[in-house]
């Protein structure tokens, strides 16, 4: 099968191009255009593979896009390409605007033309958009967890941007007759997560000994799910998800923040001492809240686990602690990120630009 996967240079899009190209026969098509988010260090492995395939393409380029599904001719297009950031996305919305909404309607486009010059395709070509369960908003803490009717509530301009590409997903499903699939997931954590995030954030930041910025009260509650459950979630939903339908993807493990934060704090204590300062714990600190923040995100995934088969491997606590241990055995690739991209600096407060 041939499969034209956007965003895999990504945290996520590049687990599944590992996990693809170990456990199938699959020929991949890498379309990303390698932002600040973009690792090429995480296909790595399989980039030597005459299966894999890279082109550094932006999806706001409609031109370049059609081309690539021109010369590929693709039986399925995993979409992960997007801003996925919700504090940058506070700072300068505009780039979510046009990479998530106006990048994914020229994916559609582009996929439209090429079911009309290969109707040979048309039954089994499936258009898959990887999206988040953030497009259902906030719950509180006693609400029901977000399942496949629930109705859309996105707060940020992220979950915003989400939730309107898979709104045009759906449309052109709808109208256009493209046969699509979509997943919604929970908070993935694990290898290669770019040192933005809460859990990479954390761990190297309390490596180092500097203060561990917790946003409010640390109540707000994530469910996290392991990157690699994630993409083996993905990968049943594009070969065997049903046409049109929506599948919740999520871990089960509901945690605050701070449970979070302390658990990681703990966990390097055990791993490579006490600080000088004593435990990692007294670094935390609690900042300014950030503008709009969710209180709950929780997924009922039982439809996806009865229909495909599909369940996380792994225990939070255990993924956790493997995370911990990727992070310390791979400091060359977050030091790197740390000197060129991103110093693990707060973003996303109003007063930013
Ligand atoms: P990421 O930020 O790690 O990676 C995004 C990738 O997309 C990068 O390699 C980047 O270079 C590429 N990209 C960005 N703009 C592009 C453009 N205009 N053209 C081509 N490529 C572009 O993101 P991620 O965490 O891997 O998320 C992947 C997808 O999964 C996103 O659609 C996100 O909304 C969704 N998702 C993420 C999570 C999570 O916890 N990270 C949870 C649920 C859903
Ligand atoms: P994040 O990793 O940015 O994911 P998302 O906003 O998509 O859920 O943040 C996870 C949670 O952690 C969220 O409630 C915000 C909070 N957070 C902090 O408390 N401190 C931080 O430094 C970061 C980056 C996030």
């Amino acid at each position: 099968m041939k499969i034209l996967i956007t965003g895999g240079l990504g945290f996520i899009g590049s687990a599944v191009i590992r996990r693809l190209i170990d456990t199938t026969n699959d020929e991949i098509l890498n379309l990303d255009a390698q932002t600040y988010a973009a690792s090429p260090e995480a296909v790595a492995e399989v980039a030597s593979c005459n299966r894999y395939h890279f082109e550094k393409v932006d999806i706001t380029d409609q031109a370049a896009v059609a081309e690539q599904f021109g010369s590929f001719v693709p039986d399925a297009v995993m979409h992960l390409a997007a801003e996925s950031h919700v504090d940058r996305s506070i700072d300068g919305p505009g780039e979510f605007i046009q990479t998530n909404i106006i990048g994914t309607f020229n994916l559609l486009q582009a996929a439209r033309s090429h079911l009309d010059a290969h109707p040979e395709l048309a039954e089994s070509f499936r258009f898959h958009h990887v999206s988040t369960d953030e497009v259902f908003g906030a719950l509180g803490h006693n609400d029901a967890p977000f399942g496949p009717s629930t109705a859309y509530s996105p707060r940020s301009p992220y979950s915003a941007s989400k939730a309107a590409s898979d709104h045009l997903v759906r449309a052109w499903g709808e109208t256009f007759g493209l046969p699509i699939v979509l997943s919604n997931c929970s908070n993935n954590y694990g290898e290669f997560q770019f040192p933005e995030k809460l859990i990479p954030l954390t761990i190297i930041r309390a490596l180092q000994g500097e203060s561990l910025p917790v946003y409010g009260t640390g109540e707000n509650i994530r469910d996290w799910l392991l990157v690699d459950d994630h993409a083996r979630a993905l990968i049943e939903v594009m070969k065997r998800g049903s046409l049109s339908e929506t599948y919740l993807i999520g871990g089960d493990s509901e945690r605050t923040n701070l449970a979070v934060v302390e658990t990681i704090c703990d966990l390097l204590d055990e791993r490579t001492g006490l600080l000088a300062s004593g435990p990692r714990r007294s670094l935390i600190t609690f900042v300014t809240d950030r503008p709009g923040h969710d209180l709950r995100y929780a997924v009922d995934a039982s439809g996806t686990k009865e229909e495909l088969g599909w369940t996380p491997s792994v225990s939070f606590e255990q993924g956790l602690a493997d995370t911990i241990d990727w992070y310390l055995n791979n400091q060359e690739w977050w030091q790197q990120i740390l000197e060129q991209r991103y110093s693990t600096t707060r973003l996303g407060t109003e007063s930013t630009t």
